[in-house]
């Protein structure tokens, strides 16, 4: 029994996701079994790319990895009913490439399938968990917004929501969600503790009311579907899915990725500047943060030719497999070479920096001339109907 106890322990102990922490290696199969999801499989893949006409390279990879629902939302979708897609941010700081990946694949959806986008920034999550003031938030969130503007989501289709500034657009709907869902029930789902202060465990109802938004003001129910790293999960799975048949309100569907990780192995944090490529990095930042990243290589050059290297652990070439080279038959060659000997980390490191600057270079011309109002200037029109 004792022992049974303990195994049960070290099992809990091995990763944990939850929205405001991931710790440990992910097993993302086992993650799938335990949060109740679905594996994107080949099925969906070819039920996406009949609408699509090819698959983005995020799909082909595997980097969105499970869903819940998505074979409904296509249902709905070829029997002519559109979805309108919900994705956000929690802006504790600057942008890092890891939230760009869902970004990223938002905008394909969005353009794929000529869909509205609601994109939430959480501001008061952010103020509720860390300590910050709300000034320094809101310093972060103009620097967020200039990251999300230049994704080039369709302005004329897509609503930046800020919690502090346009919560009338939410209030009503998430105190309805609220008085549904139970501490317990809240508690079970993200953990809450005694000490945890009342606003963050009132804040998740904040999360799910976009999911039920444009139904509320079409005064019809709208099928959404959620871009997002599977860190998010706990939103939908505990409030939003949970609450929505009793609100009358159909359940938002999920599509969710894996975690680009820090360029030293953990999980990406803003905490660990030298393990994160940031939007506004320089590009001596770049240089100096891959040229420290942990490789898959030997020892030595000579080790190298003799046993080859290990892709699979290697940072330098997860960067490029989960972003930065979107080209199928490079990335197999390099994972070849390197496996073969023939390929050595210097290679590697600076062919990925050189892929860095010249993404960020681009990303900062768009960053420059982003027009913020373009996508707030919607919501005047929202805070009429609602
Ligand atoms: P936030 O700001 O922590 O993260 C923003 C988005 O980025 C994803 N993400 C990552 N994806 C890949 N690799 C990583 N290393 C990585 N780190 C973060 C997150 O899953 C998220 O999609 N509470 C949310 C904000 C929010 C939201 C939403 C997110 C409000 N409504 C609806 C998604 C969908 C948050 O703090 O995200």
């Amino acid at each position: 029994m004792k022992k049974r106890k303990m195994a049960k322990k070290k099992y809990k102990k091995e990763f944990e996701v939850t929205p405001w922490s991931v710790e440990g290696k992910v097993d993302y199969e086992r993650l799938t079994k335990e949060f109740g999801l679905k594996l994107i499989d080949s099925k969906i893949l070819e039920r996406i790319k009949k609408h699509t006409k090819e698959l983005h390279f995020l799909l082909r990879r595997n980097i969105f990895f499970a869903h819940r629902d998505l074979d409904w939302i296509l249902d709905k979708y070829e029997q002519g009913e559109k979805f309108f897609l919900y994705t956000g941010r929690g802006p504790s700081g600057k942008t890092h490439i890891g939230h760009l990946i869902p970004w990223i694949f938002t905008k394909w959806l969005q353009d794929k399938f000529d869909c509205e986008l609601y994109f939430q920034i959480t501001d008061d999550e952010k103020f509720l968990i860390k300590e910050q003031t709300l000034e320094e938030i809101n310093k972060n969130v103009e620097e967020n917004l200039l990251d999300i503007a230049a994704i080039g989501f369709n302005p004329e289709k897509t609503y930046i929501i800020q919690n502090t500034k346009d919560i009338k657009l939410l209030y009503k709907i998430a105190i309805k969600i609220a008085r549904n869902v139970t501490y317990s029930t809240a508690s079970a789902v993200f953990g809450f503790k005694k000490e945890s202060n009342i606003g963050i465990i009132f804040f998740p109802a904040l999360q799910a009311a976009p999911c039920f938004l444009p139904s509320v003001l079409n005064k019809k129910n709208i099928p959404c579907l959620i871009p997002a790293a599977v860190d998010q999960d706990p939103y939908w799975r505990g409030i939003a899915r949970y609450v929505a048949p009793k609100l009358g309100f159909y359940k938002p569907a999920q599509i969710h990725s894996k975690f680009l990780p820090g360029l030293k192995g953990e999980k990406m944090s803003s905490s660990e500047p030298e393990s994160c490529i940031f939007t506004t990095d320089s590009e001596e930042d770049v240089e100096r943060k891959v040229w420290k990243a942990l490789t898959g290589g030997q020892k030595s050059l000579k080790e190298q030719k003799e046993k080859g290297g290990n892709p699979d652990i290697c940072l330098v070439y997860k960067y490029l497999f989960y972003f930065f080279e979107e080209n199928d038959e490079k990335i197999e060659k390099i994972y070849s070479e390197c496996k073969k000997g023939e390929r050595f980390c210097g290679e590697c490191k600076k062919y990925l920096s050189s892929k860095i600057k010249e993404f960020l270079r681009e990303h900062k011309k768009k960053r420059n001339i982003a027009k913020i109002e373009d996508y707030k200037k919607n919501l005047n029109i929202l805070e009429m109907k609602i």
